[in-house]
């Protein structure tokens, strides 16, 4: 098996998890559109300048799933500098009809994983205060609310080409990982 495939078994599915490679950006652009944004592509870039590890979630050769680990903390400076040398998990997404198979969950124990691995000793990831179905599945998975509060600010451009500036309230969540087994 190649250095970088992880097989994650996940009650009734059996998902391949890997970093990503470059045939495979335009295949997740055609499953996750992404327009002139061209996101996978620059989580693709950052993981060759070595920053990130784009991870991909594959059944049956389909992209069902990814999530990029930013290594050198998180992409919000204040929270970064609050949680030092804690990596990221960021853009997490599952296919919409993929979703509660646990393809997000086998995302973020791979990266938890690979952040063990690293000789990390925790892992992040921010989470919008509305988007209670998501925190509650990484309460579940053992995250932990730190208190930090913070905008994640991003632009995107929409098909008409109009620029939208957002700034999402978020929570930072944080696991500690010392103690993963195998
Ligand atoms: C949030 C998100 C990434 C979670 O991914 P997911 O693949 O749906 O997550 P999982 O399947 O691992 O777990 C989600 C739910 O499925 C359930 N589940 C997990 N494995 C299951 C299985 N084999 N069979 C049935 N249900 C299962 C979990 O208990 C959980 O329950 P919930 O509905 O009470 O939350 C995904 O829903 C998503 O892409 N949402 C839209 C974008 C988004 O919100 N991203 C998060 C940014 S922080």
């Amino acid at each position: 098996m190649p250095a970088n495939v992880l097989r994650v078994g996940t009650a009734g599915l059996r998902l391949t998890l890997r970093q990503c490679r470059p045939e495979d950006v335009a295949v997740l652009e055609r499953h996750f559109p992404t327009g002139r944004n061209r996101y996978h592509e620059a989580r693709y870039q950052r993981q060759r300048a070595g920053s990130s590890t784009f991870l991909i979630a594959c059944l049956d050769a389909v992209p069902v799933g990814s999530g990029e680990v930013m290594w050198q903390g998180a992409k919000d400076p204040d929270v970064r500098d609050r949680f030092p040398g804690c990596p990221e998990i960021n853009g997490l997404a599952v296919l919409a009809e993929r979703r509660s198979q646990g393809v997000g969950s086998a995302i973020i124990r791979a990266a938890e994983h690979l952040a063990a691995r690293r000789g990390r000793h925790r892992i992040g990831m921010g989470v919008e205060e509305q988007n209670v179905r998501a925190a509650r599945l990484y309460l579940r998975l053992g995250y932990r609310d730190t208190g930090c509060r913070y905008l994640d600010r991003y632009q995107y451009v929409d098909d008409h080409d109009v620029r939208h500036e957002i700034a999402d309230a978020c929570r930072f969540l944080v696991k500690t990982i010392s103690a993963l087994p195998g």
